[in-house]
């Protein structure tokens, strides 16, 4: 026997049938506050009037061409991304696995056609994640992703995670790229320090070595800045980013400088249906929102606040919390007990989170959520590790 839908993951059992802002609502009319918003993807919350108006419109006029004719809508927003960010050119996708997969065919093809096609190693970081393709399986390099799917492709180096050393000899003539996610989301919310990533591009550019961010998760807002990379003042040479981007419309995208880009010629890469009308549209009118001065500074606003009020909550419950870590809106609290009993926990508080690798529960709530809404998530959370603590 075996489910209609393949039993790939472990669901909670929970039906969502509206949402509203940062409210969920169930088929039993239950309201749950959304602190997951899709795993950092509705940065604008549910049905926001403006994307619905801007997906409906596209709707009624034209939803598919492929990428055989200009895309109208491609154009203006790969306008926007490479007048916001390093990027001279961007390349569209609808999955952040589909944003990485370009980024490591450009990182290869651009030393290729250096005439240096032994210089195709990637180097990645231990716990971090990429994706769930062959590729992006073998590029994150653990055995909980890769394990019975060999063989896997070859040309990874996985590093442990703040390892310089580690770094510094898997460095050598054969390395293409290094690829880092500036805060891994997955692996449990752990932000890269701004010193390394400064280290990192000084050793690209040293080594003649391209630099790839993974901003996936990170990126569109989440950290207070557009990008979180801008915090620590350096710039990749590639970046994938998707999830945000879409605000729950499947898009992503892959950004790179004109010197990196250059390979990417007719022919070299493409997708049936990456930066289609539809989800382009919505693209544009999540660019509009979120990359505004005072939408940004409102995300450092209300993340200060949550921050205090959740080092608060660790401090009161500490047989359920042990700390809280992240950046911006993209916050982690690391559990004592198992973090899907958290997870679990919350549910009966209605409250929804995300459990997140080394015992994290990741709050990654829409960027437009109010203060007081924060305010209520950290109640619920109190609810619910006082439950907990009482089955102790
Ligand atoms: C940092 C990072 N990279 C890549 C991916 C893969 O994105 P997608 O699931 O859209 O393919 C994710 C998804 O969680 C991610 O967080």
């Amino acid at each position: 026997m075996i489910t209609s839908v393949m039993p790939t993951y472990a669901r909670a059992p929970l039906s969502f049938i509206k949402g509203e802002g940062s409210w969920l609502i169930d088929e039993n009319s239950q309201k749950y506050l959304d602190m997951g918003a899709g795993i950092a993807v509705n940065i604008l919350g549910h049905a926001h009037p403006d994307l619905v108006k801007a997906l409906h419109n596209q709707a009624e006029n034209l939803w598919h061409t492929s990428n055989l004719y200009n895309v109208p809508n491609q154009k203006k927003l790969a306008d926007v991304l490479v007048s916001e960010t390093f990027a001279d050119t961007v390349f569209f996708t609808n999955s952040g696995t589909e944003s990485m997969e370009c980024a490591i065919k450009m990182a290869r093809k651009f030393h290729f056609e250096k005439g240096m096609p032994e210089r195709n190693k990637i180097i990645t970081f231990e716990g971090s994640f990429h994706g769930r393709s062959i590729g992006m399986i073998s590029a994150a390099g653990s055995e909980k992703l890769t394990k019975g799917f060999g063989p896997l492709l070859p040309g990874f180096v996985q590093i442990p995670f703040g390892d310089h050393d580690a770094l510094m000899s898997a460095i050598d003539e054969t390395v293409a790229a290094i690829l880092i996610e500036p805060i891994q989301g997955e692996g449990g919310i752990l932000p890269v320090p701004d010193q390394c990533l400064k280290g990192l591009r000084d050793c690209c550019d040293q080594k003649g070595i391209l630099l790839i961010f993974d901003e996936i998760q990170c990126g569109m807002g989440r950290t207070g800045k557009l990008f979180a990379h801008e915090w620590a003042g350096v710039e990749p040479d590639i970046m994938a980013i998707a999830k945000g981007i879409g605000g729950g419309f499947p898009l992503g995208a892959c950004l790179a400088t004109l010197e990196a880009a250059e390979c990417m010629t007719a022919g070299t890469h493409g997708s049936t249906y990456g930066g289609n009308p539809l989800a382009t549209a919505v693209g544009l009118e999540v660019m509009k929102r979120v990359n505004t001065t005072e939408f940004l500074k409102n995300v450092n606003y209300l993340a200060i606040n949550f921050r205090q009020s959740l080092e608060a909550l660790v401090a009161n419950h500490p047989k359920i919390f042990k700390s809280v870590r992240g950046s911006g809106l993209m916050l982690g609290i690391e559990c004592v007990i198992p973090n899907i009993d958290v997870v679990n926990a919350g549910y009966d508080c209605k409250i929804l989170t995300v459990p997140g690798g080394a015992n994290v529960i990741r709050l990654l709530p829409a960027l437009n959520i109010s203060l007081n809404e924060l305010k209520e998530a950290t109640t619920r959370l109190s609810a619910s590790a006082s439950k907990l603590e009482a089955s102790l």
